[in-house]
């Protein structure tokens, strides 16, 4: 049998995503305070990696790893050419246009100004909207940008909306849904579909 790799975000997501495998035969063994970035299941069929969530696409569109865990905010700002098979239905959280509430998005014939960590998906959205932007890539803390005069708007991701709520801001408008997704590799999905299929499965579960 092939050996297959699985690619899997690290963090909160990936933490989960990783449990999801728990009594099945490709539960991970992890060793504690381990730096060590590739994991085995027991009977070492399978290769696990641990990766920041947009390499995890990357390595899984270059067919390096068959398969990945990431959310589905990752998928939409990258664009990659890999098929996304399954909704796996935790870290939920969405996509939103946020900012002061008397805030316009639409402004005629004026420059929007828009921080967000996720530049790409931004310009698509606005492109449709037929908006002029500015867009200012952040590295973190987007909520800071409105408040301190360097943009007018944030389009990033909420899930409790507490971080708005606590800053002033307000959703202007609610965009795309989120959770993890489970992706594959067009070429993997062929030749290893009976494996992916197993796997698909045990994460329906
Ligand atoms: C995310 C996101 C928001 C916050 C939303 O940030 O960018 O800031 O969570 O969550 P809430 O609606 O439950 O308040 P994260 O904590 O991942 O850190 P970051 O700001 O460094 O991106």
């Amino acid at each position: 049998m092939d050996t297959l790799t699985i690619a899997i975000a690290k963090g909160r997501l990936g933490k989960k995503g990783i449990k999801l495998f728990d009594g099945s035969e490709y539960e991970i063994i992890m060793e504690e305070n381990s730096r060590k970035l590739v994991f085995n299941n027991k009977n070492k069929s399978v290769n696990y990696i641990l990766v920041k969530p947009s390499d995890v696409v990357t390595y899984v569109e270059k067919g390096v790893a068959d398969i990945g865990i990431v959310g589905k905010d990752t998928i939409l700002e990258d664009n990659k050419d890999v098929y996304e098979v399954l909704d796996l239905d935790y870290g939920k959280c969405r996509f939103v246009i946020a900012g002061f509430e008397d805030q316009n998005i639409i402004k005629k014939n004026e420059i929007l100004r828009i921080a967000t960590n996720y530049p790409s998906y931004v310009k698509s959205i606005f492109k449709n909207k037929g908006q002029s932007v500015e867009i200012i890539k952040l590295g973190g803390a987007v909520e800071l940008a409105p408040l301190m005069g360097l943009s007018e708007v944030i389009v990033d991701i909420v899930e409790t909306g507490t971080t708005l709520k606590e800053n002033g801001l307000v959703v202007l408008e609610e965009l795309d849904p989120i959770s993890a997704r489970l992706i594959v590799n067009k070429v993997s999905y062929r030749f290893k579909y009976d494996e992916i299929q197993k796997i698909e499965k045990i994460l329906r579960g």
